[in-house]
């Protein structure tokens, strides 16, 4: 995903001038705020920021009423923080956003490993995933209409060809990974053994299964991090993933995350790429926090035994 939004932001970035503007935010990976940032100081163009409201961890979606003007030409904005969890209004800030004629950039690598992904829905003119994160190999992909991609020139050899998406590849396709992407695909599309028809049909059926099985679990687990005194969590987003950001007091988060993994569980610590998030809750300098993340393989036993862990430390 890192690697293609550097494609695009190259390629977008072809057609601003100085005084266009960007708009990117202070929730997302860096992946998707690095390369807009880069290529619009190369561009000459102006970057706004949009914050987060914090301890809750939101994006509020009435700041982009005043972060886009008639000079923006693209917001990057996260379906879901890969930290936090929070899933932002991405429907009300691409209606914002095409108002102001900007196209709409989202980040869908966290999100769509814990829910049904409708790219209409959010108003997303780019969706970009990362199989890695939902069972398959490490292939990125950014999803968008082929009218919209026909208008985009990046740079490619002459030799290969100008059909889209092809002419966005570069070099031989990793066909092997790919063949792991379609089975990672009808692995997830058979979460739901009751769903049937189409495999989109039970794809959305198994991922709609999974985020309420992942959020009723996620319920035990931010019920029993706030019930141990020495845990602090960040973000308490409405709408999320099941996704547990947290510190505990008197041990770095790697001696959490130590701690953990000696009781075989597995967790991540340190800042994930939430760059300038981590830095806004002024926890980058001190090793960020750990993230422990529920997906449809969790049940209650894994939330017990990390609870459990947790207060043996
Ligand atoms: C939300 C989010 N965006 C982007 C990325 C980058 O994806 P990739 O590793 O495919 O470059 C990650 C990876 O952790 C992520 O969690």
């Amino acid at each position: 995903m890192t690697t293609l939004t550097y494609r695009f932001a190259a390629t977008l970035s072809g057609t601003w001038k100085p005084g266009d503007e960007i708009v990117v935010s202070r929730l997302d990976h860096d992946a998707n705020v690095r390369p807009w940032v880069q290529a619009a100081a190369r561009a000459g163009a102006t970057v706004r920021w949009a914050e987060v409201d914090l301890p809750a961890g939101e994006l509020p979606a009435e700041q982009y009423e005043r972060l886009l003007g008639d000079r923006t030409r693209l917001v990057a904005v996260s379906a879901a923080s890969n930290v936090l969890g929070t899933r932002p209004d991405v429907a009300a800030i691409s209606a914002l956003a095409h108002r102001a004629g900007a196209l709409v950039y989202v980040d869908g690598v966290h999100a769509a490993a814990h829910g049904p992904v409708d790219m209409a829905a959010l108003g997303a003119d780019f969706y970009a995933t990362s199989a890695y994160k939902w069972s398959g190999p490490h292939v990125g992909a950014v999803v968008a209409d082929p009218a919209l991609l026909a208008d985009l020139l990046p740079d490619k050899l002459a030799s290969s060809p100008d059909e889209v998406p092809e002419r966005f590849e570069t070099g031989t396709a990793a066909f092997a990974d790919l063949a792991g992407v379609a089975a990672a695909v009808e692995h997830l599309a058979a979460l739901d053994d009751e769903a049937t028809g189409t495999r989109r049909e039970r794809l959305l059926a198994s991922m709609a299964a999974a985020e309420s099985h992942e959020l009723e679990l996620f319920a035990t687990l931010r019920d029993g991090l706030a019930s141990i005194p020495a845990v602090t969590t960040y973000g308490a987003a409405a709408h999320r993933t099941a996704t547990a950001y947290f510190t505990v007091a008197g041990h770095t988060p790697r001696e959490v995350a130590e701690h953990l993994a000696g009781h075989r569980i597995n967790v991540w610590n340190g800042h994930n790429y939430a760059w300038e998030l981590t830095a806004a809750l002024g926890i980058r300098d001190a090793g960020s926090a750990v993230r422990a993340g529920l997906v449809h393989y969790n049940d209650a036993e894994d939330v017990e035994r990390l609870l459990t862990a947790l207060e043996r430390l």
